[in-house]
């Protein structure tokens, strides 16, 4: 039998910051599980980084290593997916040259994701317009490597939405040459920051990163928002909107200890500095060997480079045969 179409992954991540236990749970423990049964792609995603920070490329600069970094500490295999600089793939800027005029100002308008970074990022008024067309400059990013799936937080649920609705009005238009993309989400519910607000967020200070200290989880842990009505640890609590349990879901492995917890909890009689104590403990251990890797790592920022040298390489011989083929169609 010939061989099967090879099935690709393409994701990644804006290089403004280092990256949280949100993106873990959202989509950096899908990719590191998929990584092996894809053809896997990502990507730093440092020309959408500039899309609301035109005034400092030397922080997404600097964030392009860092990112990497948090790539390789949670179990990204270098050797087995590819990581790319977006900046160095300028077909993907074409592609969202002649994507663009598929889009209506009114579509893009409509973005629930994009409306919230807006209001967040206070950006009423001034709004750059590459920020705003960035979900096209997106679809460029996946259909410039011919993803299938792109595994993804929640959030982002939209631009997939809307490269899906690009790929078919260019595949009617022209001819059909672009792969219709599918997200991956999690099952769990988008992790809220630690402060219990909608989104664990860089701007909002209410993350909890990857490279944290053990004694600033700690201390984050332990600051955290709960059930304001818990006033005294005999009281009934609630676990539901209460981050704390959040977080336990998301990433404590004794579901048993857990399920009996919560029970404990709503009767009443167990304290909020319990239960954190156990989060603080759980997310130790899930951060402890991602703290040590992203040290080793680290040692060596060249040979990190290098790793992303080489990938870039590797990695952006797709996207001039989209690119071919994209032109050829129109
Ligand atoms: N917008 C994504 C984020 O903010 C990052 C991103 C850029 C991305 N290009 C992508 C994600 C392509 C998936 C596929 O996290």
């Amino acid at each position: 039998m010939a061989a099967m179409t090879t099935r690709r992954i393409l994701t990644g991540d804006r290089t403004t910051g280092p990256l949280h236990i949100g993106h873990y749970a959202g989509s950096l423990q899908n990719r590191v599980a998929l990584q092996r049964d894809y053809e896997t792609y990502v990507l730093l995603a440092d020309v959408q980084a500039l899309t609301d920070n035109a005034a400092n490329p030397e922080k997404v600069r600097a964030n392009v290593l860092e990112v990497a970094l948090d790539y390789l500490a949670v179990g990204i295999d270098p050797r087995v997916a590819t990581i790319v600089i977006q900046s160095l793939v300028p077909e993907i800027a074409e592609l969202t040259v002649y994507y663009l005029n598929l889009v209506t100002v009114a579509r893009l308008g409509r973005n629930p994701t994009v409306k919230e970074e807006i209001r967040q990022k206070g950006l009423e008024g001034h709004l750059p317009a590459g920020f705003f067309v960035y979900p096209v400059s997106q679809a460029a990013d996946i259909t410039a490597f011919g993803a299938h799936l792109v595994p993804v937080g929640a959030d982002q649920l939209p631009m997939i939405e809307q490269t899906v609705e690009i790929v078919r009005s260019f595949n009617r238009t022209y001819s059909p040459v672009l792969v219709e993309p599918e997200a991956l989400i999690p099952r769990a519910a988008r992790l809220p920051g630690t402060d219990g607000q909608g989104k664990m967020g860089k701007s909002l200070g209410n993350a909890i990163y990857l490279s944290d200290p053990a004694e600033v989880v700690r201390r984050k842990v332990m600051g955290m928002y709960t059930d304001p009505d818990h006033l005294r640890a005999s009281d009934p609590g609630r676990v539901e909107g209460n981050p704390v349990f959040s977080y336990l879901d998301a990433f404590d492995p004794d579901r048993e200890g857990l399920a009996a917890l919560k029970e404990h909890y709503r009767r009443g009689g167990l304290g909020d500095v319990t239960v954190k104590r156990r989060l603080a403990g759980v997310l130790e251990d899930l951060l402890g060997p991602i703290r040590a890797r992203r040290a080793e790592f680290a040692t060596d920022p060249h040979e990190g480079m290098a790793m992303l040298r080489a990938g870039t390489e590797r990695g952006r011989a797709l996207a001039p045969r989209t690119l071919d083929d994209v032109r050829r169609a129109m």
